[in-house]
C-alpha cells in the first residue's frame, strides 16, 4: 500500500470538533450505563434512567446540530487511504453514525413514553415500567446501540490503521 499525502491542515469546523468529542464521551458513558440498567431492579433503575435519558437527549440535540453543520459548514476532503474499498467504508461508517444516533435517540424517547417510564418517573411508582419482552422500541434501541458500538470500534481501528500505514495523524483534522 502506498504512503498517502492527505492535507492534514484542512480541519473540520470548531462546532463539529466540539460536538464530535463531547458525543464520543457521552456515547462511551451511555452504552455501559444502558447495559448496566438491563440487569438491575426497577426501583434501583429510576434515578439512572433519568441520567441516561437526559444525557441521551443531549446527544440527540448535538447530533441534529452536527447534521446541520454537515451541510452548512466547510468540511475537509474525504481521506484517501490508498484503497478504494477503505475510502468508501470510512465515508459510510461516518454517515452511519448520524443515522444510528438519530434512530437510537428516537427509539429511546419512544421507549420512555410507551414503556411506562414517564409515568413511573412522574409518580415514583417503578412498577409502571413494562417488561423488556413487551417493548419492541427498547429492543430496537439496544440493537442499534450495539451496531453503533461495533462501528465505533471500526472507526477507531481505522484511525490507528491509517496512522500505522501512512504515519498520517488524521486526528489533526478533528482537533
Ligand atoms: C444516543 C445515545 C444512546 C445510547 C448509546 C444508549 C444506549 C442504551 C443501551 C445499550 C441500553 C440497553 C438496551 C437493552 O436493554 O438492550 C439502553 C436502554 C435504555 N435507554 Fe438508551 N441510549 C441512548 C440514548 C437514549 C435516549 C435519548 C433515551 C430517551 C430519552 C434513552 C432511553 C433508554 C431507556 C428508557 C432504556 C431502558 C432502560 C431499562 O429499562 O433497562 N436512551 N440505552
Amino acid at each position: 500500500m502506498t504512503k498517502q499525502k492527505n492535507d492534514l491542515t484542512q480541519k473540520y469546523s470548531k462546532g463539529t470538533i466540539v460536538i464530535h468529542w463531547v458525543t464520543a464521551l457521552l456515547i462511551l458513558t451511555l452504552f455501559p450505563l444502558g447495559k448496566y440498567m438491563e440487569d438491575i431492579s426497577l426501583s434501583e433503575k429510576m434515578g439512572l434512567i433519568k441520567v441516561h435519558a437526559i444525557l441521551g437527549v443531549v446527544v440527540f440535540i448535538l447530533t441534529l446540530i452536527r447534521s446541520y453543520l454537515f451541510f452548512k459548514s466547510k468540511r475537509p476532503k474525504d481521506l484517501e487511504t490508498g484503497s478504494k474499498f477503505n475510502d468508501t467504508l470510512a465515508v459510510w461508517i461516518h454517515n452511519a453514525f448520524y443515522i444510528l444516533l438519530i434512530a437510537i435517540s428516537i427509539a429511546g424517547i419512544v421507549t420512555m413514553f410507551t414503556g411506562g417510564y414517564i409515568d413511573a418517573l412522574q409518580s415514583g411508582v417503578s412498577d409502571l415500567i413494562l417488561s423488556r419482552e413487551d417493548l419492541m422500541p427498547l429492543k430496537a434501541h439496544g440493537f442499534l446501540a450495539t451496531i453503533m458500538i461495533i462501528l465505533l470500534a471500526l472507526h477507531v481501528l481505522g484511525v490507528i490503521k491509517h496512522y500505522t500505514l501512512t504515519k498520517e495523524n488524521t486526528l489533526k483534522r478533528m482537533s
